[in-house]
């Protein structure tokens, strides 16, 4: 698996409005980054969109929205703050209950090339996580490009990252889904022996593709975080009242090539 997809190295994006998808999902507490590795490693690919003299619009959910409470402490308010000071130039942050609702779409107008805005948390659109047509839409309306530089949600089909790229004539990858592909292809297709691979994760299944598909390359997968758990049951184990998904159960049992298990 080699890199078949544009980049960002592919498009010169001046004077264009470029959406880049970032993972800013970085544990905060009390409203402090605790670890901004994803936000330095997002770092290059914004440089380049800057350079270019593209209108930089970036976005990211932040955590798991499921109350109006969530919403006080999941801004990404604090993200565009470090950013600003990380990337050394002002990231507007495009405050919006709805995203790209008025005032996401006047900071939009307003900007000049070479100018940086963070939008709010994408799941603050109840669309989002359902890949849903209409926030696809909205997003897809305020940018001529999309870049895509997310590789920590790339398992998701959401419409930030999977829908929106369906309806923008150009969509390309960012330096750092760029190294992660490249990084894995080598990995995954040309091994050193004995390759073992190790995947964590609470939910089974989630990974059921990302397994199998492994299980036919690697001497060993080594399983660790909670959906450790299902894995153990299927083997036999008490598990207490540790996280179990009862539907793999199955799938668990079957692929026996998993050798090691670690909590
Ligand atoms: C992560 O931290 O694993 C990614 O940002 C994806 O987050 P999610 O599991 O909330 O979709």
């Amino acid at each position: 698996m080699s890199l078949n997809k544009k980049s960002v190295d592919d498009i010169n994006v001046k004077g264009l409005r470029v959406l880049c998808r970032c993972d800013f999902n970085v544990p905060l507490k009390e409203g402090q980054i605790t670890d901004e590795n994803r936000l330095v490693a997002a770092l290059p690919t914004i440089k380049k969109l800057i350079a270019d003299g593209g209108k930089v619009i970036l976005c990211s959910h932040l955590g798991k929205v499921k109350t109006e409470e969530d919403k006080q402490t999941k801004t990404l308010a604090p993200v565009a703050k470090r950013l600003s000071e990380l990337l050394g130039q002002e990231v507007k942050f495009a405050a919006d209950p709805e995203v790209v609702g008025p005032n996401a779409k006047a900071a939009v107008e307003a900007m000049q090339d070479g100018d940086v805005i963070l939008l709010e948390n994408t799941r603050f659109r109840a669309e989002e996580t359902k890949n849903g047509e209409a926030f696809s839409k909205d997003l897809a309306s305020i940018c001529d490009v999309f870049v895509n530089d997310a590789f920590g949600t790339a398992h998701r089909a959401h419409c930030s990252n999977v829908g929106v790229a369906g309806l923008v004539d150009t969509a390309v990858v960012g330096y750092l889904m760029q190294k992660e592909i490249d990084f894995l292809g080598n990995a995954v297709e040309n091994p050193v022996r004995p390759f073992v691979a190790i995947l964590g994760g609470a939910k089974v299944a989630d990974k059921l593709n990302v397994i199998s598909n492994l299980l036919e390359k690697c001497d060993t997968l080594i399983i660790g975080g909670g959906m450790a758990y299902t894995f153990l049951k299927a083997k036999g184990y008490e598990i207490g009242k540790s996280l179990v998904d009862e539907t793999k159960i199955d799938y668990c049992t079957l692929e026996a090539k998993v050798a090691i298990i670690i909590l």
